[in-house]
């Protein structure tokens, strides 16, 4: 037993001292940073959940504030942390070939459906990208619309049947519903009504992917982040077999059906379906033939699991958190409702794809909105190729994670006056315009910025078009104000939700 404690003991010891001598790497490059501590580095209460997961580098901006840089651990791993924006202008943008992966564990050979474009980097990510991008050209965008308009519609009937029963609504619980509803349909090609049925398996096991309760799976994810290099030798799943299963197999179903039956549809699924023939075929049915480009079974499932991974969360939580500001500020819901009655009266009530891109100030309100909820907090890349930083003899070596905190540069007080204000005039076009490129990023920077803008702003905006010319939006009691970030989610998400009352215009009885 003694000689079992004094080996406990030694190795105890030779870890600590192990990772103090892994705790000296920037301050031998001359780096200041926020002081570790053992075995977590500088992340241990994002770690216990006590805090969120980002806000160890938001912590930093405001503390480093005059630093450009500043070096943390995350466990024993070293992370930059860029605070000055022509630095993080450098990294995203101009020096971008140092910087190309998301440094993401993205799963083993037994997860079909991690190689997707997000997680993917180097010359299979360049490829795809090209690939994939006129997936989301206009064109494109407007043969999807009627999909997604339709979904909103549904949308609507939703809350008409809260109202009908005098109930407020939970708009976190109803938008994620009618993001998933939307990702269904237009991603996996799929009609699951899950804006009425809370129980459908589509969104069942999509949830399960997303708000992970189990330990064991809560680790992987965390570990994902920290230990991607250990988690690839060691193949490690990265996604439950269970959500695997249901998801691969839903995709290889209706795969098979089209191709069976010669049956296509404008959704995204299709474009997919195209690519895996050697096809890429524009809004119009012009075909172009790819070669050299093996795109397979796996690579279409991967990819429609991306149009979720990427286009679920991010674009419901904007739409709800755009409903409570225009709850909370009743002059602006008035002059965005104002805005949606005079487009829509000039498209004969229609709100068509063109329609709703012309609703300019409906778009300063999204944006005003992901400055203050950004849906990733951070923007974070690994360096694939020694990068010597600019003006200094620092030089950062391959594997480095680097952060940009973007939550806390949208609320510099340098950047944005007054930043707590609601205020979509700060991004009238004019002004948007002048913007430092890295000012703003709710949808990342540089040549691996979000795909999806377009789509992102439809989706998130559709439902409150349909919404808002019929209903005020009102806040409940339920809902915190100033809304309190939920330090389980990976992305901005409200915790308690975002409870609203509707007002039936031209009639006083709010419910
Ligand atoms: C309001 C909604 C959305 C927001 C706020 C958003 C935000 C983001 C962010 C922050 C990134 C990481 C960018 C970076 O690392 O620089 C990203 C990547 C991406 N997003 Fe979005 N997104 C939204 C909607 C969508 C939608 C609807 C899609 C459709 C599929 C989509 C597709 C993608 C893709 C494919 C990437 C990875 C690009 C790459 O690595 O090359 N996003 N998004």
């Amino acid at each position: 037993m003694a000689v079992f404690l004094i080996l406990f003991a030694t190795s105890i010891f030779l870890i600590y001292v192990w990772f103090q001598y892994k705790f000296t790497y920037w301050s031998k490059k001359g780096v200041d940073g926020p002081k570790p501590v053992f075995l977590y580095g500088n992340i241990r209460d994002a770690l216990r959940r006590k805090d969120h997961f980002f806000q160890p580098y938001c912590d930093s901006y405001i503390k480093f504030k005059h630093l450009p840089y500043v070096g943390m651990y995350s466990f024993y791993r070293p992370v930059l942390c860029v605070n000055d924006l022509d630095l993080a202008k450098r990294i995203l943008i101009v020096d971008f070939e140092h910087f190309q992966s998301r440094g993401i564990y993205s799963g083993g050979p037994n997860d079909p459906l991690a190689e997707n474009l997000f997680n993917i980097s180097g010359k299979a990510w360049k490829q795809l990208r090209v690939k994939m991008s006129p997936t989301f050209t206009s064109g494109k965008l407007r043969t999807m619309y009627p999909f997604v308009e339709s979904v909103a519609s549904k949308a609507l009937s939703y809350a008409d049947l809260y109202y009908s029963k005098g109930k407020p609504i939970d708009f976190s619980e109803f938008y994620d519903r009618y993001a998933m509803e939307i990702i269904a349909n237009v991603g996996f090609g799929v009609e699951c009504n899950i804006l009425t049925n809370p129980q459908s398996e589509f969104d069942c096991c999509a949830r399960e992917y997303f708000e992970i309760k189990s330990l064991y799976w809560s680790i992987i994810r965390a570990f994902a982040f920290i230990a991607p290099d250990l988690f690839s030798k060691l193949r490690i799943r990265r996604i439950s077999p269970k959500v695997e299963n249901f998801f691969y197999g839903l995709v290889k179903e209706t795969v098979s059906y089209r191709q069976k039956n010669n049956y296509k549809r404008n959704d995204f699924l299709q474009t997919l379906i195209d690519l895996m023939n050697g096809q890429i075929v524009n809004e119009n049915g012009d075909i172009k033939r790819v070669h050299d480009f093996p795109f397979s079974m796996n690579s279409v499932a991967a990819n429609a699991m991306l149009y979720m991974l990427a286009g679920y969360e991010t674009s419901a939580k904007t739409g709800q958190f755009a409903a409570y500001q225009l709850a909370l500020n009743p002059h602006i819901q008035t002059k965005v409702r104002d805005e949606i009655d005079r487009v829509l009266a000039k498209y004969d009530g229609q709100c068509t794809y063109e329609a709703q891109n012309e609703m300019v100030y409906l778009n300063m309100v999204l944006d005003e909105t992901m400055r203050l909820y950004p849906a990733l907090r951070a923007i974070f890349r690994r360096c694939n190729k020694p990068y010597k930083l600019p003006n200094s003899d620092v030089v950062i070596e391959e594997g480095t994670l680097v952060f940009v905190p973007i939550q806390e540069i949208h609320m510099d007080p340098e950047l944005y006056p007054e930043p707590k204000k609601f205020d979509p005039e700060r991004f009238a076009p004019e002004k948007k315009a002048k913007l430092h490129p890295c000012q703003w990023m709710p949808f990342g920077e540089g040549p691996r910025k979000c795909l999806g803008v377009r789509q992102g702003y439809i989706q998130s905006k559709l439902a409150l078009i349909k919404i808002l010319q019929k209903y005020e939006l009102l806040i409940d009691e339920r809902t915190s104000v100033p809304l309190k970030l939920k330090t389980s989610c990976l992305v901005w998400a409200a915790e308690g939700g975002v409870w609203l009352k509707l007002r039936e215009l031209n009639n006083n009885n709010d419910k």
